[in-house]
């Protein structure tokens, strides 16, 4: 068994909340080469999406392994003394908590970790995002497993025939069930559909028993409940050989869908699948952005990556996202753009409602009162 481990935090954003610094990334290699050299981890590499540093892992260790979490809190402490120097915006960003203990879960960094029985030919996807939340996922995971109309091989793979199992977490509640798909659709879409609350977690081959989807779950502002800026998720996806092929994983991100995020995190705004190059959201400081890093993994090795969205198939998307960016932007600070009072993770409104307290009124009696 390998586990592909995918542990991302903001230590820093170069320059505002656009991009990590490049003597940040340099030492996160060396940490993750001297992590290969140490027996620690098998394989490992770095990428960046906005000013999220993402630490790409194989290991032996599974899932929530102390030392796998351990070091990877040191190398996001080592890139804030980094930022720190630099006077980099918002360093240590993410890292919540002081000390280390035992695993990651709850103190800011975001990870999506898949254990799995390496096949003959182990296609993944890394999907890193930034200025978005973790339901951001939501939408392009049904289309890619449970919408025929996006996966051929729904239809034409007797492999897929079956369907897939999804795991939601209720992050309000802190509680998960299952749904059995294509059965149970209409069910789990009532719930998905409301990404800022229910969060696809996981998906299971119904008929592989296998896991093939593995997503950062946490929001940020839950676990420190204020706002420390968007969660900006990660996921893995296993590809090809009764799971989705690479094109039909890649295909739901040529619609620029939209996603809570953007501006202060309390915008909608559309997704840009981008190049590694391109995934620097500046305007409004947004519009989110998607990439999808593709590693063959071989003997635990991340053979890649290959920069997916660095695709001319996917300009119309990217065209789409800026046409559906000045659309909204022309909202300013109205619904729909702006995220409904309880979704935004900026706000004034308990300040003004103290402070105007005492001017609301009663409305006007109607001049005619109502026949009893
Ligand atoms: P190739 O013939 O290029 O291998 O394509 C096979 C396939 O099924 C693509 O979805
Ligand atoms: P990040 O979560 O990417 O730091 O974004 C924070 C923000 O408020 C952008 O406007
Ligand atoms: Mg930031
Ligand atoms: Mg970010
Ligand atoms: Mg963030």
């Amino acid at each position: 068994m390998v586990t592909l481990s995918i542990i991302k935090a903001d230590t820093g954003g170069f320059v505002g909340h656009s991009a990590v610094h490049p003597d940040m990334v340099s030492a996160a290699k060396e940490a993750l080469s001297a992590a290969v050299t140490d027996r620690l981890l098998v394989d490992g590499a770095t990428a960046c999406c906005g000013d999220d540093l993402s630490l790409i892992m194989t290991h032996e260790h599974g899932p929530d392994a102390e030392a796998v979490h351990s070091f990877a809190w040191d190398v996001f402490r080592q890139t804030t003394r980094i930022a720190q120097q630099l006077g980099l915006y918002g360093a240590g960003q993410d890292l919540l908590s002081d000390a280390f203990s035992g695993n990651l879960r709850g103190m800011g960094p975001g990870y999506a970790e898949l254990e799995f029985t390496e096949r003959p030919s182990e296609p993944v996807v890394c999907f890193l995002a930034d200025k978005t939340e973790p339901g951001a996922w939501n939408l392009p995971l049904y289309k890619a497993f449970a919408d025929p109309f996006n996966t051929a091989g729904l239809v034409i793979d007797s492999k897929m025939h079956a369907g897939f199992r999804f795991e939601v977490y209720d992050l309000y509640e802190e509680k998960r069930i299952w749904f059995d798909c294509p059965r149970e659709l209409y069910e789990m879409l009532m719930f998905i559909g409301a990404p800022a609350r229910y969060v696809i977690h996981s998906v299971e081959s119904k008929t592989l028993h296998e896991q093939a989807v593995a997503t950062s779950t946490q929001r940020l502002s839950l676990i420190a409940g204020k706002y420390v800026g968007k969660d900006d998720p990660v996921m893995i996806v296993r590809c090809q050989s009764g799971l989705p092929a690479l094109g039909e994983v890649l295909e739901p991100f040529a619609f620029a869908y939209t996603a809570g995020g953007c501006m202060r995190g309390s915008h909608h705004a559309p997704m840009m699948p981008v190049s590694v190059r391109d995934a620097h959201p500046a305007r409004f400081d947004g519009p989110p952005r998607v990439v999808a890093l593709g590693f063959q993994v071989h003997d635990g090795m991340l053979i890649g990556p290959r920069d997916l969205f660095d695709d001319p198939s996917f300009d119309r998307a990217r065209a789409q996202t800026n046409e559906v960016m000045d659309y909204l932007r022309r909202h300013g600070p109205f619904e729909p753009h702006r995220l409904p009072l309880e979704d935004l993770e900026y706000t004034t409104m308990a300040e003004l409602e103290e402070r105007l307290a005492e001017r609301w009124q009663p409305m006007p009696q109607a001049a005619v009162p109502a026949p009893r």
